[in-house]
């Protein structure tokens, strides 16, 4: 996989994704939109890849959002298209994946590079990160999903606050309301993601997929509890649920194939 905006690389089943374009704080253009659509899609379809940390180059922005200079003389529509297709093959396909994303948000998160993490399944800060939403500085409102992602995280009053203050959280506060799992110092940031999906990894690929798959519905589905139910029969058809249940039985570690 080559890309001129994304360094990536996979190691002991973990797909490292970084967003490199340091010098516009790793906004989001095009290309590099495009290009996180396909490793989205290359994570998906690889059996090797369990996990995928997200993550922005430097030590200064994970996203420091979309990037500005690309719309700034867009028409209605065409907004509406950057918004459409942004969170059809990449934001919605991230929260949508059957593979874990952590994103690792290591300095300015905002904007679309905050609606990026939002979209990730978990997200861990490093201490001196910032965050916000501050598109209507612009004139805009959060068009990568913020407005409905950051209410599901931290509810619709801070949501609001948040959205039309613009103003921007430390990593504290935003733990403290729920839109980050785990703050770290920076230098600990990724080991923090290696060692949340370290657990991942020892599960049945199968069933972390479908209980994601179950708890994205109790967002996005008109009925979650059905997509539940349809997805725990399921789990009993895989040959991973009879392993689980013979290394219960058998007390030893489970062996499992994604079956
Ligand atoms: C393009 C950006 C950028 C962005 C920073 N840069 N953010 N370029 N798009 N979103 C560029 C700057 O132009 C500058 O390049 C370089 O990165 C360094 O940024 P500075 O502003 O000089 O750094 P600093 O003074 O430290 O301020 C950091 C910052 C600020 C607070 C993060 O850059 C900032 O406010 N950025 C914009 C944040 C924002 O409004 N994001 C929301 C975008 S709208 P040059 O070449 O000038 O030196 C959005 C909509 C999503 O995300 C939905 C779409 C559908």
């Amino acid at each position: 996989m080559a890309y001129q905006n994304l360094i990536t690389t996979v190691k002991d089943n973990i797909l490292y994704v970084t967003i490199n374009r340091e010098k516009a704080l790793n906004a989001l253009n095009k290309d590099t939109l495009t290009e996180l659509a396909e490793v989205i899609v290359y994570a998906n379809e690889t059996d090797e890849v369990l996990g995928v940390i997200l993550t922005g180059a430097g030590e200064k922005a994970f996203v420091a959002g979309a990037d500005i200079k690309e719309f700034s003389d867009y028409t209605g529509k065409q907004g509406e298209e950057l918004a459409r297709n942004g969170q059809e093959k990449v934001f919605n396909a991230i929260e949508n994946s059957t593979k874990p994303f952590v994103a690792a948000i290591n300095g300015f998160a905002l904007g679309g590079g905050l609606e990026l993490a939002m979209a990730c399944h978990i997200r861990i800060a490093a201490d001196q990160a910032k965050m916000g939403l501050p598109e209507v500085t612009l004139g805009l409102i959060p068009g990568y999903g913020g407005t409905q992602r950051l209410t599901q995280l931290v509810g619709k009053g801070k949501a609001i606050e948040l959205i039309i203050t613009a103003n921007m959280i430390t990593a504290v506060e935003a733990e403290k309301i729920g839109l980050v799992n785990h703050i770290v110092p920076q230098a600990d940031l990724v080991a923090k993601a290696e060692e949340i999906l370290s657990f991942v990894k020892q599960r049945a690929p199968l069933a972390v997929a479908a209980a994601m798959k179950a708890v994205v519905a109790s967002v996005n589905e008109p009925d979650g509890y059905q997509v539940e139910i349809e997805a725990f029969g399921k789990c009993f058809e895989t040959a991973d649920f009879k392993e689980g249940v013979a290394a219960f039985v058998e007390k030893r570690k489970p062996v499992f194939v994604k079956k």
